[in-house]
């Protein structure tokens, strides 16, 4: 088989058959192999013929039944129907099937192929800013980065990660002035832990202030040409800050720790050099004192020309070009082929002008990519951008803790599960809720956060998903065992094989997509397949020792693609729920 992938396999067989039938040559993906839609009696559906007719001049149902007729797949699906305008439909061979299931069995990974050719990709994810408190967009950042890398890291790649910490620049310099103030006042080491507190409290005595303003800026000045006392205060604000991170990633368990952290200042020793090579290669242009690049096609809505600003008028660099070094340094310094950048949506402009400038500076190439992996908002079911009753960004700790009480009312009505196993349930639940909401979405559109929807035991939830895989676990901990060979006897059975053997393909394209929704639905329609199967079909009480096995079998290979999937996203899969 083809990487485990069932439609490619199939795609292999009808891209044979066109190019005897048609002498047309075409790939297995463009045979355009499809699921079919369920109660339809097939499998899988080939929507090739249209656009092979046009090509060849013939009709495309002449061109369908011409395919089949050159089709050597006997082996695995019964005699193929063509039906309405060209669709052919296939419906796989149940020996077939009972085959690829032990296969299955046998393959520690599901079926899901490690890329032939690694690529070293450098992901830029989580990302809050120093002495403020990470808010629900870095949330997201954090999630969705995490997802992408665990996906990657199972495709066989090879990912380093980084935290892209705002840790530099001008605030710094009111930070660090309020900070010297609160320690002579003996208050300091308090205050920092109210992050978001403290950066308002610095930010209303330098906009009331002008004393404090000018000692700010002197700050930054101070900063910037490597003042020890100014240094050592700066430290101590990013490591409070990094701590509070720290407790948001644990909670999390994201894979985020204390090594990946490339803040802004990291890239700070390159910036000089990064902006003379850019004006070397006659990039720049010094517009009202700043040092900009102009690329075509960047316009504002008047038609003016956008700049990408890489040094200010008053010499001091700012996010564009640490940007630019970010490119820079994970491509030629590090050796990535692929950069990508898990930012909000409201950052692709930002990073299209880098893309665009780095491509013309060499660091990116035909074999070395970036991608902004964007996403939407994170809405209050009333519709706006997610804010606590106070009307501050969200404080994810809290939130965070909310999620595991909620998880644990929910579960609390389950009393078959054992007390010493509530408070980890609980957990894995409410964090699965808050993690697979953000996830089982199309990244790039907002999403509501909604408790009721996330928690609810029924529908595209990660509990739903969870308690698929409890029910399983423990039905194989009752049988004691794992079950034997499978035969598929009914329907409901068959339709479960043939969601399992879909693992690949599933895989395949969330990572291709960095799509980790897809993942999700598949996980959803695996669950609702085991469902089904589990409600039908009754296992350890089965008509005989076969039947049993069998559907042990189905539970067990159901149990590790479900636990598979849910680690994909980061989501535990508790044993009992
Ligand atoms: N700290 C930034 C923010 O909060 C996100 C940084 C994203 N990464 C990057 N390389 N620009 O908006």
């Amino acid at each position: 088989m083809l990487g485990g992938d069932v439609g490619l396999e199939l795609g292999a067989r009808v891209a044979a058959a066109v190019d005897a039938a048609l002498g047309v040559r075409i790939t297995p993906e463009e045979a355009l192999i499809r699921p079919a839609a369920p109660g339809r009696g097939a499998d899988y559906q080939c929507n090739a013929a249209m656009g092979l007719a046009k090509r060849v001049g013939r009709p495309a149902r002449e061109v369908a039944a011409d395919v089949v007729a050159h089709l050597d797949a006997a082996d695995l699906a019964e005699p193929p129907e063509v039906a309405g305008p060209g669709f052919v439909n296939f419906a796989l061979r149940r020996d077939w099937l009972e085959a690829r299931l032990a296969d299955l069995a046998a393959d520690e990974r599901l079926g899901v192929p490690a890329a032939a050719e690694p690529r070293r990709y450098a992901i830029d994810y989580g990302s809050p800013n120093v002495a403020k408190e990470m808010h629900v967009g870095h949330l997201r950042s954090a999630i969705i980065g995490d997802a992408v890398v665990r996906l990657l890291e199972f495709a066989g790649h090879d990912v380093v990660r980084h935290n892209h910490l705002g840790d530099w620049g001008t605030p710094f310099g009111m930070l660090i002035e309020h900070l010297t103030e609160l320690d002579a006042g003996g208050s300091a080491g308090h205050s920092i832990g109210d992050l978001n507190a403290f950066y308002q409290a610095a930010r209303r005595k330098f906009d009331g202030d002008p004393d404090f303003a000018d000692r700010a800026r002197r700050r930054v000045v101070a900063l910037q040409s490597g003042d020890e006392e100014t240094l050592s205060l700066w430290r101590e604000l990013v490591r409070a800050s990094e701590q509070h991170f720290a407790e948001v990633y644990a909670l999390l368990d994201v894979k985020l720790d204390d090594d990946d952290y490339y803040g802004e200042s990291f890239y700070n020793p390159f910036l000089d050099e990064v902006v003379e090579e850019l004006a070397a290669a006659g990039l720049t242009e010094v517009s009202d004192g700043a040092v900009c690049v102009f690329l075509p096609g960047f316009v504002n809505r008047d038609g003016q020309r956008l700049p990408l600003i890489v040094r200010k008028s008053d010499g001091g660099y700012g996010y564009a070009a640490t940007d630019l070094a970010t490119v820079r340094y994970w491509t030629r310094d590090r050796k990535a082929t692929d950069l990508l950048y898990v930012v909000g949506t409201p950052q692709a402009q930002h990073f299209r002008m880098i893309f665009e400038t780095a491509a013309r500076m060499g660091w990116l190439d035909d074999d070395h990519h970036a991608v902004h992996i964007g996403f939407g908002s994170v809405l209050g079911e009333d519709g706006k951008v997610l804010r606590t009753r106070a009307g501050g960004a969200v404080k994810l700790v809290s939130l965070l803790r909310e999620a595991v009480d909620r998880a644990a009312a929910v579960i609390a009505e389950r009393a078959e599960l054992p007390d010493e196993l509530r408070a980890d349930v609980a957990r894995a639940v409410g964090i699965g809720a808050v993690k697979y909401a953000d996830l089982s979405g199309d990244r790039e559109k907002d999403y509501v956060f909604a408790w009721d929807r996330m928690l609810a035991m029924e529908g595209n939830t990660s509990v739903y998903v969870q308690y698929a895989n409890a029910r399983a676990r423990s039905v194989l901990s009752r049988a004691g065992h794992t079950g034997g060979a499978v035969s598929l006897d009914s329907p409901i059975e068959r339709a479960l094989a043939v969601k399992l053997l879909q693992l690949p393909a599933a895989v395949a394209t969330a990572v291709a997509e960095f799509a980790p929704h897809k993942l999700c639905t598949y996980l959803y329609e695996t669950a609702v397949a085991f469902s089904a199967f589990y409600e039908h079909c009754p296992i350890l009480k089965a008509p005989d020792d076969r039947t049993r096995d069998s559907r042990l079998a189905l539970a067990h290979l159901s149990s590790r693609t479900l636990t598979l999937g849910l680690s994909l996203l980061g989501i535990a899969a508790p044993a009992a729920l």
